[in-house]
């Protein structure tokens, strides 16, 4: 369904055709590659900001770019899970941007967009932004879900069946 709406693939071609863009389909994130996640963020977000009329092409292209950043989180054990999610969460949208700007050429509006995702560790200066930090919440969720439920499906090592 995404790969064939016409108005945002005209937008989102350019960046999902990327090399480096391409890049994310090698990392894992929540249950799926970080490319797929984005693409799915774009859209969900391109077509709440196309309903209430507001600037979709901006919203399309930061949320593309909002978590491009290039590697594998490793989560370790015990309470420094706590401190290096922080860690993470307020660092990956500055990384994300930092990359996006090496590659595409970006307005402010797209900047936030990805800089603010993370509300609250950061503030969405726009419908916009509002909506990609929502929209990026709520799949998140789906993911993580889909993840345990999958985790929890496998067998133990020790299992006897
Ligand atoms: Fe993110
Ligand atoms: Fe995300």
């Amino acid at each position: 369904m995404i790969y064939f709406d016409y108005r945002f693939m005209e937008v989102a071609r350019p960046i999902i055709e990327h090399e480096q863009y391409q890049q994310m389909r090698k990392i894992k994130h929540h249950d799926e590659s970080v490319f797929d996640h984005s693409v799915k963020v774009a859209f969900y977000a391109y077509r709440m900001a196309y309903k209430y009329n507001l600037d979709w092409e901006s919203t399309i292209r930061g949320a593309l770019l909002h978590d491009f950043f290039l590697y594998k989180f490793k989560k370790c054990l015990g309470l420094r899970i706590i401190t290096d999610s922080i860690k993470h969460a307020i660092a990956h949208p500055l990384i994300a941007f930092d990359n996006a700007s090496k590659y595409f050429d970006l307005n402010k509006k797209e900047e936030n967009i990805i800089k603010a995702h993370m509300f609250p560790f950061g503030l969405p200066k726009s419908k916009e932004a509002w909506i990609v930090s929502y929209v990026d919440k709520y799949i998140a969720t789906f993911e993580y879900a889909s993840n345990f439920k999958k985790m929890a499906r496998r067998k133990p090592a020790y299992s006897t069946e």
